[in-house]
């Protein structure tokens, strides 16, 4: 090794000593003629001196030195002068008295200062390998290493095996948008990359592995935000002879392992459970964020016999009216008004009526319909009181939930820059549960499996699948943190027939294209295929909790950006002519 210590060890107790330290130069002070320099490496910061009385030729050669120039540097461990300790840092108490140095490496100056939390994303990303040597990333690459190990510690004590599947697989449909692949060698053939191994896995339940788990790169052509990357990584497990408490057990057991050793926090088990119903009838959303209250309240009742039409009419054909109260958003302006109308719009919505509380008037384009007793009733459901913002849907149940769901998220946001609402500090796990098997796809005007096709059907609910089959529950879980969707997984379909019949009959998928894409895991469900289930956790969502990162970016080390481009090496790139020839792919203008 090219040192003795690192720059996170030097104490007290090693006064004295001789030490070599490697590292780069974070900071740099001269005080007349004495120059000052925090020398980083990845464990920490030490201070380290040149003194021109003591070793003139060193310190002479320490004027060199610029920022992030790799050194290294020779010396004595000595006490820092009586009042100059720093409490803040491990190594505060010393510094090394430098004899000799060698620099190592130049650097030109950096783009960006690396002690500064507020320098523009793109010029992070461009300097990725800048940016990562800030304390703060290195910290979130070690918190991720840290939860990675926990989780195998976890999984390979519970007799799970790591098995890696292809990234090459072939193009699904039912699922995310994918990324295709041409075949060289087999011409006008095309890989899609692995959305996830949901069929691999399930097919080494087949294989009678029992016990599967991979950290899973998955990759998904999706229109990207804070917490979607196209590439992003899976806690992915499958398991055999179980059923859905079994999952529960063992993922409750898993989080509460690594929110111990990351955090030395302690996760109360059980985690709570709450159906989709509840959540969406109270949240509007199957991920509530529940740090915060402002939950739907439903009006139907009171605006059942309604003079206000449109409110009458929803009601008059089995719809809904719900409200929520933004408590302190009557100072919102009419732009952002108009801001939240056009939200709510955008999700389906015919219209976003509202109600502002202000000097102890009633503002609002509709009061004027409602009754004495009407607004009796509303003030006393929704808590109105000075300040306040009632903001309405009425719509179908689901429609009118989903559209107040987004709203409310986008009030809180309103609410919480006016410095108005503060999110309750904790870490708010729960089951979602009782998702409904199919749910109705607008854009392409049929159901579709709301979570995936080979997800199993609540056992009472089997008889319904003919009857009614929207009415039956999928043995489908979400595991929801904080707003968030950390995982989601299921009880598998094991039974040939059953798959077959959700296929063709119900998610009516043409016969012929059912069997190309699906029929090899229909053929294996023939042979003896256990009982299963599993789920997938979002391994980059659940580190950028664990270290409070606003994106999910902040916990990969090489992210693309929003609109996919590794800003960096500035992938995806041209290609060769000859390269498209070779795929036979010709590209058009
Ligand atoms: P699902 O599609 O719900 O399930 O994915 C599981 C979890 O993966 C995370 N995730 C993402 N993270 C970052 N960027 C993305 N683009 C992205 N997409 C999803 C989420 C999500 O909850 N095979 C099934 C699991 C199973 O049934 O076992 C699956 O992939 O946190
Ligand atoms: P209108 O009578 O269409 O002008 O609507 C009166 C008010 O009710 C406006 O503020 C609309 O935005 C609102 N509105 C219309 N339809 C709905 C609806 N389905 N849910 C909630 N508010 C609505």
């Amino acid at each position: 090794m090219q040192r003795t210590h690192h720059c996170n060890e030097l104490r007290k107790n090693d006064i004295g000593k001789q030490a070599t330290l490697t590292g780069w130069v974070h900071a740099r002070r001269d005080h007349g003629g004495v120059i000052f320099i925090d020398l980083r490496d990845r464990e920490g910061v030490t201070q380290i001196v040149f003194n021109p009385e003591k070793h003139a030729a060193v310190a002479e050669q320490a004027r060199a030195l610029r920022s992030e120039f790799v050194i290294s540097v020779t010396g004595e461990v000595v006490a820092r002068l009586a009042g100059t300790e720093n409490k803040n840092l491990g190594t505060g108490d010393v510094e090394l008295a430098v004899s000799a140095l060698t620099i190592l490496n130049a650097s030109e100056t950096p783009p960006f200062p690396l002690d500064d939390d507020a320098v523009n994303e793109d010029l992070r990303l461009e300097y990725r390998y800048l940016d990562l040597r800030r304390p703060k990333m290195a910290k979130n690459l070690r918190v991720r290493h840290d939860a990675a190990k926990a989780i195998r510690d976890y999984l390979d004590e519970h007799r799970f095996l790591e098995i890696e599947t292809p990234i090459l697989f072939k193009s699904t449909p039912e699922g995310a948008r994918e990324f295709l692949v041409p075949s060289r060698q087999n011409p006008r053939k095309f890989y899609a990359l692995s959305q996830s191994p949901q069929q691999y896995k399930q097919l080494l339940m087949v294989s009678g592995v029992e016990r599967y788990y991979q950290m899973a790169k998955c990759f998904r052509d999706e229109d990207l935000r804070a917490d979607r990357q196209p590439e992003f990584t899976q806690v992915d497990l499958e398991m055999s002879f179980i059923e859905r408490e079994d999952i529960y057990r063992l993922i409750e057991g898993l989080i509460a392992r690594v929110w111990k050793k990351v955090l030395n926090h302690d996760v109360q088990l059980p985690l709570p459970r709450i159906t989709f119903k509840e959540a969406l009838n109270d949240y509007g959303i199957d991920k509530p964020d529940r740090r915060f209250d402002m939950k739907l309240v439903d009006l139907s009742e009171t605006f059942k016999d309604s003079q206000f039409k449109v409110f009458r009419g929803v009601l008059d054909s089995g719809g809904v009216v719900k409200a929520i109260n933004a408590k302190g958003l009557a100072i919102i302006t009419t732009g952002q008004i108009e801001e939240l109308t056009e939200l709510a719009k955008a999700q389906g919505a015919k219209g976003l009526a509202w109600i502002k509380v202000e000097n102890g008037q009633w503002k609002s384009p509709i009061v004027k319909f409602f009754s004495d007793a009407e607004k009796a009733a509303l003030t006393t459901k929704l808590n109105i009181e000075e300040g306040d913002l009632i903001l309405f849907g009425a719509d179908a149940w689901l429609a009118a939930c989903e559209v107040l769901g987004q709203i409310r998220l986008k009030a809180a946001e309103m609410l919480e820059k006016a410095g108005k609402l503060k999110r309750k500090e904790i870490f708010d796990f729960h089951w979602v549960v009782d998702f409904p098997l199919l749910s109705y796809d607008k854009e392409s005007q049929r159901f579709v499996s709301t979570h995936h096709p080979f997800t199993s059907p609540v056992p009472e609910d089997i008889p319904k699948l003919d009857s009614d089959p929207h009415a039956v529950r999928g043995q489908h879980y979400d595991l929801v943190l904080n707003g968030t969707e950390l995982g989601g997984g299921s009880i598998r379909i094991h039974q040939a027939e059953v798959q077959q019949k959700l296929f063709t009959e119900l998610l009516k998928i043409p016969a012929d294209i059912a069997e190309s894409r699906f029929g090899y895991m229909i053929k294996a469900f023939k042979y003896g295929a256990p009982p299963h289930g599993g789920i997938a956790l979002g391994f980059d969502r659940l580190v950028a909790i664990l270290t409070n990162s606003p994106s999910i970016r902040d916990v990969v080390a090489f992210p693309k950006n929003n609109k996919g481009i590794d800003l960096m090496s500035q992938a995806p790139g041209d290609v060769e002519p000859k390269q498209l020839r070779d795929l036979y792919i010709q590209i058009r203008e």
